[in-house]
């Protein structure tokens, strides 16, 4: 017998029963977005390698470790995306959407892929939901951007911590590098090996250091340190007042610098508590010289990427319900094998009026067939016998409650489609 052949490490597979949890969550984030202007942009799930080592940063963790880049047939270096924020800029560009009315604001939901060591939240194929606003300089907009993402998981009841942070623009950011390379040059010998070279290529990712040490000792080095420029300073004075406005409450962590290069004044990131090292639920901010940086016009942009697959650990975490409805909204049941047409053509006629419904294709028992519509998690059967068939009836159960009741055939798509009304208002916890 051939060996069987596993999915790729860091990968999952969604099966259903999962998959609807998934759903709910796409569209729920697809509902918000049409709600605060954003059309759906979609992008290759590959681009030129050069892409992302010029908009994320060559010194980053995600262009030096972690990208699954291949050469084509065509000698030409490939790599699977790892994040939205290049690409998107890449086609605003490409497509010249600088041309039309501004800002262009813009959602997208899809698989990203990093190479880095699976564990609980982490994985190599994952799947971020984000947005991307370009052409708006106001710090409204940030407030605005960082309000939404906190709104979206605050509608499925979620508790987490927004850190929010100004790294400055090309003018005053170098201050800030200046002393991170002076504080810790003296300590080389604390730093782990990537560390010893950051220092010298890029001091600021020492605060995105996967250990510990690492971190604590860049932020005493950086400790009390204003280095922001009068604009730049401004501009994060009026997201924290806007923020304040909006009643998004916020942590001010000067240390919070986030894993691409690309960003400049407003970064933050939405943390939750207790999922180990993968408290980051999503993240974004500014980056106003991205687009200039792949040949387009000066245009400012901002924008977040959640991580869907940590978005429902943290829900499970949190004793959060996905409120999923079933696969399936009838499941038909024939008492006699000779009824199997009937059932056929009143299955038809069902989907025909837009319900989810569905039979045993095994030739069960009647007894193994209400097994299976218990299963299947349908909230209704409907019975068909010969008897109440001559007298132009039919039997539905309620399965939630376990009631039977005799309606006329004639009337049971109106009767069935009433009830499924009823059922999903009793049962969506939150606005389907
Ligand atoms: P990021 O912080 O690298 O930002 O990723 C955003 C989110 O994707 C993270 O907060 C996390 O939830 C999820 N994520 C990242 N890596 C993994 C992984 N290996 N496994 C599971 N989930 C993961 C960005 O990607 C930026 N493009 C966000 C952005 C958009 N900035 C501006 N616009």
């Amino acid at each position: 017998m051939p060996s069987s052949i596993n999915r790729p490490r860091g990968t999952i597979d969604v099966l259903p029963g999962e998959v609807e949890k998934w759903q709910y969550v796409e569209e729920s984030f697809r509902r918000i977005c049409r709600e605060y202007g954003y059309a759906e942009i979609r992008t290759p799930v590959f681009e030129y390698t050069e892409l992302f080592d010029r908009g994320v940063g060559e010194t980053t963790d995600i262009i030096e470790k972690e990208m699954y880049t291949f050469l084509d047939r065509s000698e030409r270096s490939l790599s699977l995306r790892p994040e939205g924020t290049a690409p998107i800029a890449r086609a605003y560009v490409e497509d010249k959407l600088f041309s039309g009315p501004q800002p262009v604001k813009v959602y997208y939901q899809g698989p990203m892929f990093r190479y880095d060591r699976p564990q609980a939240g982490r994985y190599r194929q994952f799947h971020q939901l984000g947005i991307e606003v370009f052409g708006a300089f106001s710090p409204a907009i940030d407030a605005e951007v960082i309000a939404m993402s906190m709104d979206f998981c605050r509608r499925f009841g979620l508790k987490l911590d927004l850190h929010i942070n100004s790294v400055g623009c090309g003018v005053c950011r170098p201050v800030m590098r200046e002393k991170l390379y002076a504080g810790l040059r003296t300590r080389l010998e604390d730093l782990c090996e990537d560390c010893r070279l950051r220092l010298e290529r890029n001091p600021l990712r020492i605060l995105d250091c996967k250990e510990k040490r690492c971190r604590g000792m860049a932020e005493e080095a950086a400790a009390g340190l204003n280095f922001l420029c009068p604009e730049c300073g401004d501009h994060f004075e009026k997201v924290r007042n806007y923020l304040d406005v909006l009643d998004v409450k916020y942590i001010v962590d000067h240390c919070l610098v986030r894993g691409l290069d690309y960003y400049t004044r407003t970064a933050f990131e939405i943390m939750a508590p207790g999922i180990g090292a993968q408290r980051s639920v999503g993240g974004g901010g500014r980056y106003d010289g991205l687009v200039e940086m792949f040949g387009g016009p000066p245009t400012p942009g901002i924008g977040y990427a959640m991580g869907l697959e940590r978005l429902l650990l943290v829900m499970q975490e949190q004793g959060l319900p996905v409120p999923c409805s079933g696969r399936l909204d009838v499941y038909i049941v024939t008492a006699e094998a000779e009824l199997e047409g009937k059932a056929l053509r009143l299955l038809q006629e069902l989907r025909g009026n837009g319900m989810h419904a569905d039979k045993d294709y095994a030739g069960r028992s009647m007894k193994a067939q209400l097994k299976q519509a218990g299963k299947s998690g349908a909230p209704f059967v409907v019975i068909l016998g010969s008897d109440e068939l001559r007298r132009g009836k039919v039997a539905l159960k309620d399965m939630l409650s376990g009631s039977q009741t005799e309606v006329p055939l004639a009337d049971l798509v109106a009767t069935v489609t009433g009830e499924i009304d009823t059922h999903f208002t009793k049962v969506r916890r939150f606005k389907g």
